[in-house]
């Protein structure tokens, strides 16, 4: 058994003498589900982008851990989440992503519902041509909501409702991020990808909290932001990463760059800072663009990670904001095949969890910290 209680005191040690998470943490079903809801639907997780949904009416199903779930932008413009299945049979509502034009109609029986998830008609239900019954109250029959929260264009969910409220939660990063409180603009079809890797989604975490493995894994970037250029992040049980101190724009043949974002104070002429918000979402900040990486688990060895760019303005060059595409889309590939390669090593029976360096290696031990905390809160 992977989660004795030996195992979860080496984890918490300080970071000098702990061990990381057990080989089951990475490869285990059983385990996969169990961080399923202590991970995941306990918290605020997050599900999706804003930007899937541009106009009203648009939908998208996602699967969140094996719940079905579909993103949805209201008659109001409003970003929602609804389980994505009809209160008649349970039926799955909307199976591929669609703009809808009128309502949400099951395509089972036509029970059919509003975009703000009210039930709006069910034919025949009281018999041919009776589109009523006494016993079939619509009002209590909309479709089941989820808890949701947008900041810096992520949609958060809680599935379980049970989580402190969002601002709550994550008063800390919005403090410190404050600087960067104006609408993040999302650059388009051109500013959006995904890679499919072959690991567990947390050695994708793992990995992207340090700065340790950018002079080799790296070289490009690590020419002019360089290891000492670097600090740690760590706010235990919330988030961690690393930022830069020596951050350079991006630059067109001619010098152009992107607009920053407005009122920025000096620090951020040449700084970066790149955090885990835990579980599951991938968030960096720059004077001049932000991206927002969400975590999609598809097993407990395979992850979608769906990356997004951000700008300060809606219109932007487009060769340089392809460029900037393009300079990420490298940096996130060359990062594969060491996560994909931690996950092969996890089937080593061997391994006990690894070390960490004390100097380098603080976020990735911080985010076990709140993994273990979660399965064994003090
Ligand atoms: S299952 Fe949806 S209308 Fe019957
Ligand atoms: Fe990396």
């Amino acid at each position: 058994m992977p989660d004795t209680a030996t195992d979860f005191a080496a984890i918490r040690r300080p970071v000098a003498v702990a061990r990381g998470l057990p080989n089951a943490h990475y490869t285990d079903p059983v385990v996969h589900a169990q961080e399923r809801d202590r991970l995941f639907f306990d918290v605020w997780a997050g599900l999706a982008v804003a930007a899937d949904v541009p106009a009203t009416g648009d939908a998208v199903p996602v699967d969140f851990l094996g719940v079905p779930l579909l993103l949805i932008r209201d008659r109001s413009g409003q970003v929602r989440v609804f389980q994505n299945i009809c209160r008649h049979r349970g039926m799955i509502l909307v199976p591929e992503p669609r703009r809808i034009e009128g309502a949400i109609r099951c395509p089972y029986h036509s029970w059919c519902y509003g975009t703000d998830g009210r039930l709006v008609a069910t034919p025949h239900v009281g018999g041919p041509g009776m589109n009523t019954h006494a016993a079939v109250d619509k009002a209590t029959l909309g479709l089941i909501e989820v808890r949701t929260h947008v900041w810096r264009d992520v949609v958060w969910v809680n599935l379980s409702g049970t989580a402190p409220a969002f601002e709550n939660t994550h008063a800390d990063l919005i403090a410190r991020w404050s600087d960067f409180d104006a609408p993040l603009l999302h650059g388009g079809a051109d500013s959006r990808f995904t890679l499919t890797v072959r690991s567990n989604w947390k050695l994708a975490v793992e990995n992207f909290c340090e700065s340790y493995h950018l002079p080799w894994v790296h070289p490009g970037l690590n020419a002019y932001s360089r290891l000492e250029d670097h600090y740690n992040i760590e706010a235990p049980g919330l988030y961690s990463g690393q930022g830069s101190t020596l951050y350079r724009q991006i630059r067109g043949p001619a010098g152009g760059t992107f607009p920053d974002f407005p009122g920025l104070p000096d620090r951020w002429d040449t700084a970066a800072e790149y955090v885990a918000v835990y579980p599951n979402v991938l968030l960096g900040t720059h004077r001049d663009h932000a991206f927002a990486i969400v975590l999609q688990p598809l097993s407990q060895h395979e992850t979608a990670e769906h990356v997004h760019l951000y700008y300060a303005t809606a219109e932007t060059d487009p060769s340089l904001r392809a460029a900037n595409a393009a300079q990420w889309k490298t940096v996130f590939e060359e990062d594969i095949f060491v996560v994909e390669g931690m996950q092969a090593g996890r089937a080593a029976p061997g391994f006990d969890g690894g070390r960490f360096s004390p100097a380098m290696d603080g976020p990735t031990h911080c985010f076990h910290d709140w993994v273990v905390g979660r399965f064994a809160p003090a």
